[in-house]
């Protein structure tokens, strides 16, 4: 019985440790070359390898991040449970992005930096905190977290899942009966949907139109569900004000693309939240003794849903 990561050395490193120390009895492989395939029962790899039904025995397949959408389910055999990463590290940063995006959108820091550039000493309009409507799309684990790190600086807060959901302090609205209210009361819109059929091009021209005038975006969930002609005409027109985009599709852009020097958008290369190998090692590992003592990994994809 083995457990075979595919990863970088320093992930592969850490995760060596933990399973040396909790795992002792688990084979431990990071070179498929080296083990017998048949022999593998759980895989921890950013994307499936080409010939996976050759790993006979697997019963895990763990994803290294919190998205599954590069796994294709369809060739993935029944009995093969889909895990994505739920651990605090991954969580940490993807509060501390949105934090960052939504404060510099409340303050208008691309404001800023464009008079910067021009030699511009001027103060632009400010709204106080409660004022500023701060809208998640996706209350799961990372809307809900960064929801959380939001709330004490006093934003008005709403969220939109597929489910109703409850949560403190936050106006929260669900499925296709509640998107159009979600968004006319929403300044700044944090997309951290999963990419799914359904979700696939959401951010379109009618999700923009659908935002008060003045509104900005935080994309942060997958390149494919954002329409970047539609941003921006939202933007060009002044429907938008700003925009923080760390996905996009492709990744990377092309040279050439606007998004580079749009004045209106702040853009990084992917780079919002990563799994973190300490706590991700002991996530996976907490997965492993779950599965083992018959009970469902944190985090298990229900196929149906995508995500
Ligand atoms: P999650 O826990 O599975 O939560 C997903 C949320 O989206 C749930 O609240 C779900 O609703 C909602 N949802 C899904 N499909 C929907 C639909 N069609 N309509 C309305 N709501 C829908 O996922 P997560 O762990 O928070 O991660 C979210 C995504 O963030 C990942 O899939 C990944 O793409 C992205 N991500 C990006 C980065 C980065 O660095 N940019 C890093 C990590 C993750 P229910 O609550 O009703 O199920
Ligand atoms: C990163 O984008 C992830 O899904 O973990």
């Amino acid at each position: 019985m083995a457990f075979l990561i595919n990863s970088d050395p320093e992930r592969v490193r850490v995760f060596a440790d933990e399973f040396a120390r909790e795992l002792p009895d688990l084979r431990f492989a990071s070179d498929p070359a080296v083990i017998d395939r048949a022999e593998v029962r759980y895989l921890l790899t950013w994307s499936a390898p080409e010939d996976l039904s050759s790993f006979s025995n697997l019963e895990v397949l763990f994803s290294i991040g919190a998205g599954v959408d590069q796994f294709r389910t369809d060739l993935l055999p029944e009995k093969v449970k889909l895990v994505r990463m739920v651990e605090e590290g991954i969580i940490r940063m993807m509060q501390e992005y949105a934090t960052l995006a939504v404060l510099a959108l409340h303050r208008d820091l691309p404001g800023y930096l464009a008079q910067q550039a021009r030699g511009d000493w001027r103060a632009r309009p400010v709204l106080q905190a409660p004022e500023r409507r701060v809208g998640v799309l996706g209350l799961g684990m990372l809307g809900s977290a960064v929801l959380d790190r939001l709330r004490p600086f006093g934003f008005a807060l709403s969220g939109w899942s597929r489910s109703a959901r409850d949560i403190p302090d936050v106006r929260c609205h669900s499925g296709e009966a509640g998107l159009k209210a979600f968004l006319s009361q929403t300044d700044i819109l944090i997309c951290l949907l999963p990419l799914t059929a359904e979700t696939r091009g959401f951010l379109n021209a009618d999700v923009f139109a659908s935002l008060p005038a003045g509104a900005s975006l935080v994309h942060v969930g997958r390149g494919p569900q954002l329409d970047h002609a539609a941003l921006l005409a939202a933007l060009d027109s002044d429907h938008l004000a700003g925009a923080v985009i760390d996905v996009t599709d492709p990744e990377p852009l092309s040279a050439d693309h606007p998004f580079w020097r749009h004045p209106k958008m702040l853009l990084t290369p992917h780079v919002a939240s990563v799994t973190q190998p300490e706590t991700g090692a002991k996530a996976v590992v907490a997965n492993i003794r779950r599965h083992e003592a018959g009970l469902d990994p944190v985090g298990l994809v229900d196929r149906n849903r995508g995500y």
